[in-house]
């Protein structure tokens, strides 16, 4: 399947991956959150219908973690629900569907996971993701999960652009050393988009390579950081130890290191 002779549309276009997808997909019909809410259940329907998209890109989600805990039901509608909505539009018109969810959907007391591990989700965020892979597999068969993790990009909030402000205006930043994952660039991941749709249907472990706690993640970064624990650094959703996602099925992606430092260079331009 070649990207670009296909009728696509983007959900969620104005968020950190989706504006990059748009990249890859400079054909595709998008729309912003501003444009079109997927929450809306008949808006999803009469656009699904009306387009008629031979694949849906689903790039909308409530990703602010510790905010869902208060949250519950909007981040249940946004990442739970409406998922399963464009999921049964695309499945009335067979459309595929491409989906991102997440490593939080594990409990991190595995030091590695695999696409067929037991998901067993530790906080309301993660909760909501799986209940948002959950409906899509209930509504249609033609669909690709990706879950992915630590995401970094040009065009929205991370943990890069947290250090680097942090680390401007204090002498040390403290950075959490007991939780592992692996930093994703989300040029890398929206480039991979192609190559999955050659694959078949199912859920896809999706990230750069390479494993690192978030202090070593940080260090990367900036030179004053500090490491401590999680105990030392309490936040309102608990986070897996490890979420480690381990891509059986599609080649390796490049090392977070040398992803990391071309955003590096992009933010400079
Ligand atoms: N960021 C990470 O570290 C990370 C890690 C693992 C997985 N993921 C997953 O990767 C995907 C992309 O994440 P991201 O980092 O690009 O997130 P993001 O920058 O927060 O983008 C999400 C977009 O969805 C929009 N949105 C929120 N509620 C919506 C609604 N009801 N209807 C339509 N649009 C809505 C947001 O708009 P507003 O900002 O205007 O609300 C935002 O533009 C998500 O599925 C996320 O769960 C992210």
């Amino acid at each position: 399947m070649v990207v670009g002779t296909i009728k696509t549309l983007i959900l969620g276009a104005g968020g950190m991956l989706g504006t990059d997808l748009m990249v890859n997909f400079p054909l595709a019909i998008s729309f912003t959150h501003a444009e079109l809410d997927i929450t809306d259940k008949n808006a999803i329907f009469s656009i699904i219908d009306r387009l008629r998209p031979e694949l849906v890109i689903n790039a909308a989600a409530y990703t602010k973690v510790d905010d869902c805990e208060e949250k519950k039901e909007l981040a249940f509608s946004v990442n739970g629900t409406a998922p399963g909505y464009i999921a049964e539009a695309c499945g009335s018109i067979g459309s595929k569907l491409v989906h991102f969810s997440t490593d939080y959907v594990f409990n991190g007391k595995k030091k590695e996971y695999i696409e067929s591990d037991r998901p067993d989700p530790i906080n309301v965020y993660g909760a909501s993701k799986l209940e948002g892979e959950r409906a899509i597999a209930r509504a249609t068969g033609k669909y690709y999960i990706i879950r992915t993790s630590w995401l970094f990009g040009l065009h929205g909030a991370n943990f890069v652009d947290t250090m680097l402000k942090l680390g401007a205006s204090n002498p040390v930043v403290r950075v959490v050393n007991d939780q592992f994952g692996k930093p994703t660039y989300t040029k890398d991941l929206a480039q991979k988009i192609q190559e999955i749709l050659n694959h078949g249907y199912g859920i896809y472990h999706i990230t750069n390579d390479g494993v690192c706690s978030w202090y070593e993640f940080a260090s990367a970064i900036i030179p004053n950081v500090v490491p401590c624990t999680s105990e030392e650094f309490i936040r309102r959703a608990k986070r897996p130890e490890y979420s480690v996602l381990v891509n059986m099925k599609t080649r390796p992606m490049r090392h977070w290191k040398e992803a990391l430092s071309e955003y590096l260079e992009a933010k400079k331009k």
